[in-house]
């Protein structure tokens, strides 16, 4: 592996699934992987799981580790080429990656999505960017469309709690009063799909009209607008809130039924609830939901740090 953009950097998914379990059963066993090597986390936006669990990560395999807010640590980044540099970017990416790049054998960035211009933030320009100029691997700490390492801990997360072979997975939609990225939903429906057409799960995503993943994320996952068809018999609840695709960047609906309840549970089957934190307590779930014993969002955020040390390994491997 030499990037982790996304699904399509991963050749073998149940092998990596799998090395994240034996990280988390032995966290040592590869600490000598990254020894005199440096990765560079680099934030463009505020982080609690991903920018501690890929931290911790890094270290169980002996990475020294160095972390940038950009524009609070460093000068604001111009991402666009050819442009004059007027404004209150001060430094343009093509120098500032190829300096970061010098300085670390792994870059890590997080940039969200803006949710001004579709087709910008789809362009994933930043990550694209950084691939370009850093000459050194990029890891995908969640992108304007993608959060793969989140995705790699929800399929270790599914395997390790599911009762049955091929567990029902349902990717709900959850109220919220401002407009967040699509990157979550995409990549788990990404993801999911993979482990559905693997025959892993059987996937299914409901939201209201109007909130249709992109075509290429939905993929072939069964899409029912009915919320109580879709949550019958399901084994997993997964809840994340994401704003209109379609109409882009828009809330179309505040819709309080759509949130998370323990009568919504009741119709699943014995169904754990996830969500990638954080979560807005009684907006988007209701308090029963998080602190029962249906509520997996504490492990599913545990196995985070296994996602990272398994992606991580891998690129140590081969770089
Ligand atoms: N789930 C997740 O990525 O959490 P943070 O935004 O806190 O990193």
């Amino acid at each position: 592996m030499t990037n982790f953009l996304s699904l399509a950097d991963v050749t073998d998914l149940d092998a990596l699934i799998q090395s994240g379990r034996d990280a988390k059963a032995n966290p040592f066993a590869d600490q000598l992987l990254g020894k005199n090597k440096t990765i560079g986390l680099i934030f463009f936006n505020s982080s609690l799981r991903t920018r501690l669990s890929t931290q911790k990560a890094a270290q169980n395999l002996g990475l020294n580790v160095m972390i940038m807010n950009v524009g609070q640590d460093s000068w604001g980044l111009e991402m666009e080429e050819g442009v004059l540099m007027n404004g209150d970017k001060a430094e343009h990416v093509r120098e500032a990656a190829a300096v970061i790049g010098r300085y670390c054998d792994i870059i890590g960035i997080r940039a969200f999505a803006e949710l001004k211009d579709r087709d910008s933030d789809y362009r994933e320009q930043v990550m694209q960017q950084f691939a370009r100029y850093a000459r050194v691997p990029i890891v995908n700490l969640e992108s304007a469309t993608r959060h793969p390492l989140q995705s790699l801990a929800d399929c270790i997360t599914i395997e390790e709690a599911k009762t049955v072979a091929r567990p029902k997975v349902v990717l709900t939609w959850l109220p919220h009063f401002k407009p967040l990225p699509q990157a979550v939903a995409n990549s788990f429906s990404e993801w999911m799909n993979a482990r559905a057409a693997s025959g892993h799960v059987e996937f299914v995503i409901t939201h209201p009209q109007g909130y249709e993943l992109a075509p290429e994320f939905a993929g072939n996952a069964r899409v029912i607008y009915d919320r109580d068809e879709a949550f019958a018999g399901a084994d997993f609840i997964y809840g994340k809130n994401w704003s209109s695709y379609t109409n882009y960047g828009q809330v179309l609906t505040h819709d309080p039924s759509w949130a998370v309840t323990m009568d919504d549970m009741v119709r699943t089957n014995a169904g754990k609830f996830m969500h990638c934190l954080p979560v807005r307590r009684n907006l988007k779930v209701a308090d029963a939901v998080l602190d029962g014993p249906q509520s997996l969002v504490i492990e599913q955020a545990a196995n985070r740090e296994w996602s990272a040390q398994a992606v991580l390994k891998e690129i140590l491997k081969t770089y």
